[in-house]
């Protein structure tokens, strides 16, 4: 019997059994568990090739192609959360009612990504020689031809110059079709969480130079901890605590001198060991320092998420570079054509972070007792949301 209300192919058919919302009626309309997730069709993708090929089935088979069509699952909640996110960033303002659905769609997303993490260890259930019994069957096909992944790196900010190329091939190189091909290079032109999120931070309330003028009162702030040192490696006796001091002294001499000099910032960003731009470096620390303030609570939670993303990811890359180990070893070559493990391996380091100025951001935080005060104004101005001061 076809569904009075929708169209929609899924309601259509009303004869598979058991509704969502028992009966239907105008609010819920006959909907069966079945039709609304698409069961047939999503169940039936579960075709282990061993089987296909008329031989007899590989059990473990199908287990390596849940895992991996429930990876690519998540892949589309990630880029759809991802997506939203960068949308809700795009804007010039970002109107700070919004910060709270940020938050929770990038606490969704880390969320997400800790479970992936934790579900290699299903797949480890899998013993090397079941998985060889199948592994030809997979011909050349590759988690590195998993578009989504792609697009999720592409959507965060991995740039093409910071990936590690295999047999000197660029990474779209491996997909073979157009619409593939053209989704990677949509994701690599749209602007990246990265970019909007830089944006974001050099608005920072307080930047500016013709107000509070956080930069500079931090910059005074610092030379006056380096200061207090120096004084205190004079005035102490103790040889080898005067050492330390001195190496604490000239370590934090450098460390500052590299966040100062714009110069020097830039070399690290050439170099790749930095990305945010300057100013939003300023941004980030500022609101680091200041979390406290009520406007900054919800900033300061959004670069917490934005680092356990990373993080997560960089989990991700260690946990299945293990699992690889396991089941091919460390010297027989990847079914998408790399150097296998090795190749992986050389995934690991700080290229494939996104937020590493985040991740880095504590070598530059300061004690609690030489942060610049805010004044009144500014106290003021991070006491309470834009909106209702606009509004007073
Ligand atoms: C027995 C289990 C697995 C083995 C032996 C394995 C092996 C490999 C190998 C050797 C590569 C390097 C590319 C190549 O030459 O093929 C690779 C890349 C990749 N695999 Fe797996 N993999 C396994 C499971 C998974 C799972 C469950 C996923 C989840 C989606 C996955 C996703 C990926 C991705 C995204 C890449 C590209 C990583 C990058 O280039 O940074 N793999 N895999």
């Amino acid at each position: 019997m076809a569904c009075p209300f929708f169209t929609d192919e899924r309601l259509k058919d009303g004869q598979n059994g058991g509704t969502l919302d028992g009966e239907g009626n105008e609010d819920t309309p006959c909907m069966s568990y079945r039709n609304y997730l698409q069961l047939d069709q999503l169940l039936d993708c579960v075709k282990p090739t061993s089987e296909m090929f008329g031989k007899e089935l590989v059990h473990d088979e199908h287990l390596f192609i849940i895992t991996h069509q429930a990876y690519e699952l998540w892949f589309k909640q990630i880029i759809f959360e991802l997506d939203s996110v960068r949308k809700l960033f795009s804007s010039e303002a970002i109107d700070e009612n919004r910060m709270l659905r940020i938050t929770s769609r990038l606490n969704r997303i880390v969320v997400i990504l800790k479970l992936l993490v934790d579900q290699i260890v299903i797949l480890e259930t899998m013993a090397p020689l079941d998985f060889m019994e199948f592994r030809r069957y997979l011909s050349s096909a590759s988690g590195f031809q998993s578009v989504q992944f792609r697009v999720i790196e592409n959507k965060l900010g991995v740039k093409n110059e910071h990936r590690v190329n295999f047999s000197k091939e660029k990474y779209i190189t491996v997909f073979p079709d157009k619409k593939s091909i053209d989704m990677i290079l949509q994701s690599e032109e749209e602007p990246s969480l990265c970019c909007l999120v830089q944006k974001w931070l050099e608005r920072t309330p307080g930047l500016e130079k013709d107000g509070f003028n956080f930069w500079k009162k931090f910059e005074d702030s610092v030379q006056a901890q380096i200061e207090t040192l120096k004084t205190q490696i004079e005035l102490e006796t103790n040889e080898r605590i005067k050492e330390e001091l001195k190496t604490e002294h000239s370590q934090k001499k450098e460390t500052f001198e590299g966040l100062f000099d714009i110069e020097r910032h830039n070399a690290f960003v050439a170099r790749g060991e930095r990305r945010f731009s300057h100013r939003a470096l300023q941004g980030a620390l500022m609101v680091s320092l200041y979390r406290e303030e009520p406007r900054f609570n919800q900033p300061f939670h959004i670069l917490t998420q934005l680092t356990d993303i990373d993080a997560c990811i960089t989990k991700w890359r260690y946990n299945h570079v293990l699992m690889v180990q396991r089941m091919i070893g460390s010297h027989k070559l990847g079914t998408g054509g790399s150097s296998g493990y090795w190749y992986l391996r050389s995934t690991l380091s700080d290229r494939y972070k996104v937020f590493v100025d985040l991740c880095n951001l504590s070598q530059f935080l300061i004690p609690a007792c030489y942060i610049p005060p805010l004044t009144p104004q500014m106290k003021y101005r991070l006491s309470i949301k834009e909106e209702s001061k606009r509004s007073e």
